[in-house]
């Protein structure tokens, strides 16, 4: 991969360059390896799409976490994160280095057809969340709420390029730090950037992979730094975030389908402490 600002081809973009794997990113073919079947089989309460789906669901059930703003860090072309978290805030802020991942993103708001089809996802969010919502009016409530997809870049110690403001009440980010940091202190220092987007008090609500090196996306092949649940705890702690809860999932071998080698995934809830 290019080191940080060797390329100047990606132009106005954020500064540092995450290599030529990350560029080649399909958005199509990483949909289709993660978000389809049997990863995503809503018949399975232990497949890890319905897992990942309850943690974040029971997150907000527990009725402290909201606000006016959540920022979503490196959304990527996907949007079940938000399903549980846009019933709780004005405004959804979602992010992604990629301009092609920040257009199906826009492209999905708009209710374009031939996106991908998240409807058995809202689904099955009403269907755990237990209000009875019709999932066309959570459906709605996100696109009407997701507002803005901005450029982020996480190595940035200004993320966004400029502060959030107002910062953001809460923090969400899905399988993106570890997947765009070469080793576990540019994971700790990209969560401390990010961090500072929150306002004291906020929560923050992270999922990702635990001990896996790479993941494939259409053509390309992105690394990842192998993490484990120290890692996580250790870097949360660094970033001056105390640790609510971390729940992890071990990925069963019928999941194991060659897209990656993820040995299982984590769900850490934690908060940056309040103003003295
Ligand atoms: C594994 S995908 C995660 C996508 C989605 N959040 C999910 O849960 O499936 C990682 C995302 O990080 C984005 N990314 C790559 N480099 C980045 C950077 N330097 N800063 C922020 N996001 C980045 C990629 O474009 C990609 O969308």
């Amino acid at each position: 991969p290019s080191p940080p600002g060797s390329c100047p081809a990606l132009g106005s973009g954020p500064r540092s360059v995450p290599g030529r794997a990350a560029a080649a990113f399909e958005p199509g073919a990483y949909l289709q390896n993660n978000y389809v079947p049997p990863r995503a089989d809503f018949s399975c309460e232990q497949c890890v799409v319905p897992w990942k789906l309850r943690c974040l669901a029971e997150a907000f059930a527990g009725g402290e976490i909201g606000g006016r703003t959540l920022i979503d860090v490196g959304s990527g072309p996907t949007i079940y994160q938000l399903l549980s978290a846009c019933d709780h805030f004005e405004e959804i802020v979602a992010t992604d280095y990629l301009a092609v991942n920040r257009e199906e993103l826009r492209r999905w708001a708009r209710g374009e057809p031939g996106t991908f089809d998240w409807s058995p996802f809202i689904r099955h969010v009403c269907k755990i969340e237990g209000r009875g919502e019709h999932w066309q009016d959570k459906e709605r409530r996100l696109r009407q709420r997701l507002r803005r997809i901005l450029p982020i870049d996480v190595h940035e110690p200004e993320p966004l390029g400029a502060p959030l403001r107002p910062p953001a009440d809460a923090l969400l980010s899905a399988f993106c730090l570890e997947a765009v940091s070469p080793d576990r202190a540019s994971f700790a220092r990209a969560l401390a950037h990010v961090g500072s987007l929150l306002r004291p008090g906020g929560h923050a609500l992270l999922l990702g992979a635990l001990g896996e090196s790479f993941y494939l996306a259409g053509a390309a092949r992105l690394p990842v730094v192998p993490l484990s649940e120290e890692d996580v705890r250790g870097a949360l702690a660094a970033a001056g975030f105390a640790l609510r809860e971390l729940r992890s999932y071990r990925m069963p071998p019928a999941l194991q389908t060659g897209v990656d080698d993820v040995a299982g995934v984590f769900f850490a809830h934690a908060q940056k402490p309040p103003l003295a």
